[in-house]
């Protein structure tokens, strides 16, 4: 059992200069809205984050592929049915898609319930002649050009709250009240199977399924498993102050977890060795991501992995590697050989958003769906030639048919952004290129299968 040392106050957290926060006006209404955080009931169990962390001790060992997706920013105005359950549905579906090919347990986590805070590249942002904040996200101001809407807001870190709790109840309803159910994976892309060539796909391989669960049903085994999933929620863990607000202590175990959410990782911009967040998410004891952008170097991925995990717990940590398609196969091999060669087994999962983004003509920040596929072939590759296992794809999406991303087979180009470009961040594939991502994932999961038995599906038969 590890240690467990005092966490930190937010004051000594203060006092390591963390990057990407908030500059608020007033410290009293900060304290009370902090007061007020800690008081309100947990929206995670520690229990589940146990669950959770040992799911991902299975991706590390190569018995688990892990599909972790949802908005690069959620905001409070999407807290809608409609919304959240397109997402779901985008995630569950791609999650079919991926245990069909893998036949490996996907473990499924939401960028989602929590989602509200962003780092940003630069403090300000200037239109015209007039410059404000940025935009960081709705946790901590609006995205609203005016004085008034960017003014960082205590506030809204209880709409952060509100909103991740609602989100979350409606995601709990959903995955155990029958529409996660295996036997109705038909119904949630029935609507966008006559419209696009991942739907027609989808529909044989459901058509497959169909097939495969009624011949499970006729051997005996009972439908019941069926018809539930685990689903976690996971977002970046930003904000001091809301993330030290939901740090408390289990009854259970008397050991801390952040209860905002299952999984929290450590952005690119605020992973620094002696920095606050890492300061304080080495004291809980969720499961962690741990984001590498392209500059990034085996030594500090050590550093990192020996400051959060000095106990090498199975499933502590995971590394989202986000270096983009055009430096993958150079940065990623050195990393991996040597974390491998620490005798660390870490969960290594592939961001091929973050490190693809470029601004189009027109202005919009977009990605090309080629450099998607480009950085995931390059995860793929390398993780082959070092013989080590592939342990998931971390991707921003949305359940809608939004023009955010170019290419994929509706062959969106610069000039589609501008017809549903609606997200507040970064770029998100829409339905159908998550769809069809999933499906050029599972074909690499399907021949790296080939090469290898199957751990989790180990059968000798006796001979007579
Ligand atoms: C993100 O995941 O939205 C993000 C900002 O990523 P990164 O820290 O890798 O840039
Ligand atoms: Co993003």
């Amino acid at each position: 059992m590890p240690d467990n040392p005092p966490i930190p106050s937010l004051d000594e957290l203060h006092a390591l200069k963390p990057l990407q926060q908030p500059s608020y006006d007033d410290l009293t209404e900060v304290a009370h809205v902090v007061n007020r955080l800690r008081s309100l009931p947990p929206l995670v169990f520690a229990g589940e984050c146990d669950a959770l962390r040992a799911k991902m001790a299975s991706a590390a060992a190569g018995e688990a592929f892990v599909l972790q997706g949802g908005d690069c920013a959620e905001t409070f105005d999407g807290v809608t049915a409609a919304n959240i359950q397109g997402k779901l549905r985008t995630l569950l579906s791609m999650a079919i898609v991926l245990t069909y090919a893998a036949q490996v347990p996907i473990v499924k986590v939401g960028r989602m319930a929590g989602q509200y805070t962003k780092p940003r590249s630069a403090a300000n942002e200037t239109r015209g002649d007039v410059t404000l904040p940025a935009y960081r996200g709705d946790a901590v101001n609006g995205f609203a050009f005016t004085p008034e809407a960017r003014r960082h807001d205590p506030q809204r870190l209880l709409g952060v709250y509100n909103a991740s709790a609602a989100t979350l109840n409606l995601v709990r309803a959903f995955v155990t009240g029958g529409f996660a159910h295996l036997r109705s994976v038909h119904t949630w892309n029935a609507d966008f199977v006559k419209s696009s060539a991942a739907g027609v796909q989808y529909q044989t391989l459901a058509n497959e399924i169909d097939r495969a669960l009624a011949f499970m049903v006729a051997c005996g085994i009972d439908d019941e498993v069926f018809g539930t999933v685990d689903f976690y929620a996971s977002h970046e863990a930003l904000s001091l102050e809301y993330e030290h607000a939901m740090t408390r202590v289990d009854s259970r175990t008397q050991l801390p977890y952040n209860v905002s959410g299952h999984f929290l990782w450590i952005g690119e911009r605020t992973r620094q060795l002696e920095g606050a967040h890492v300061e304080l998410l080495r004291h809980v004891r969720n499961p962690l991501g741990i984001k590498l952008g392209p500059t990034s170097t085996a030594d500090t991925a050590l550093e990192l992995a020996d400051r959060l995990d000095p106990d090498h717990e199975p499933g502590r940590i995971t590394f989202i590697t986000r270096m983009g398609a055009h430096r993958i196969r150079d940065v990623l091999p050195e990393i991996v050989a040597k974390v491998t060669a620490s005798g660390r087994q870490v969960a290594w999962v592939c961001d091929p958003m973050h490190g693809n983004t470029f601004e189009a003509r027109n202005g919009f920040k977009t990605r090309a769906f080629s450099d998607v596929i480009g950085e995931l072939n390059g995860f793929f590759d390398v993780h082959e030639e070092q013989g080590t296992w592939p342990g998931g794809v971390h991707v921003e999406l949305t359940g809608d048919d939004v023009t955010e991303c170019v290419g994929g087979s509706e062959d969106l180009v610069e000039a589609d952004l501008v017809n549903r470009y609606e997200t507040l961040c970064d770029p998100r594939l829409n339905r159908n290129q998550s769809l069809e991502l999933a499906f050029l994932v599972a074909e690499r999961l399907t021949t790296g299968r080939i090469r290898r038995p199957n751990p989790v599906q180990a059968f000798v038969p006796v001979s007579f």
